[in-house]
């Protein structure tokens, strides 16, 4: 690799979701996330976009810190 751009492939955010696909992209219209809704930002979760707890075992192992964005809804 050269230019700008030096990050090796192995520093792929992405392991295993979509990777048929060129950019991995999911639209939701806002009206439709009912109260609460919980999205993964780790890349881990099995029920990805959404967090399914797997950001625990991945900051176990790794040391790393992070976690869901979360949208509740107003009440
Ligand atoms: Fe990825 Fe929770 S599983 S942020």
């Amino acid at each position: 690799l050269s230019g700008k751009n030096t990050e090796e492939k192995d520093d792929r955010i992405n392991k295993t979701i979509d990777k048929d696909v060129s950019k991995v992209v999911h639209n939701f219209n806002v009206e439709d996330l009912g109260s609460k809704v919980a999205f993964c930002r780790c890349w881990k979760s099995k029920k990805f976009p959404y967090c399914d707890g797997s950001h625990g075992l991945h900051n176990r192992m790794t040391g790393d810190n992070v976690g869901p964005l979360i949208i509740i809804k107003k009440a």
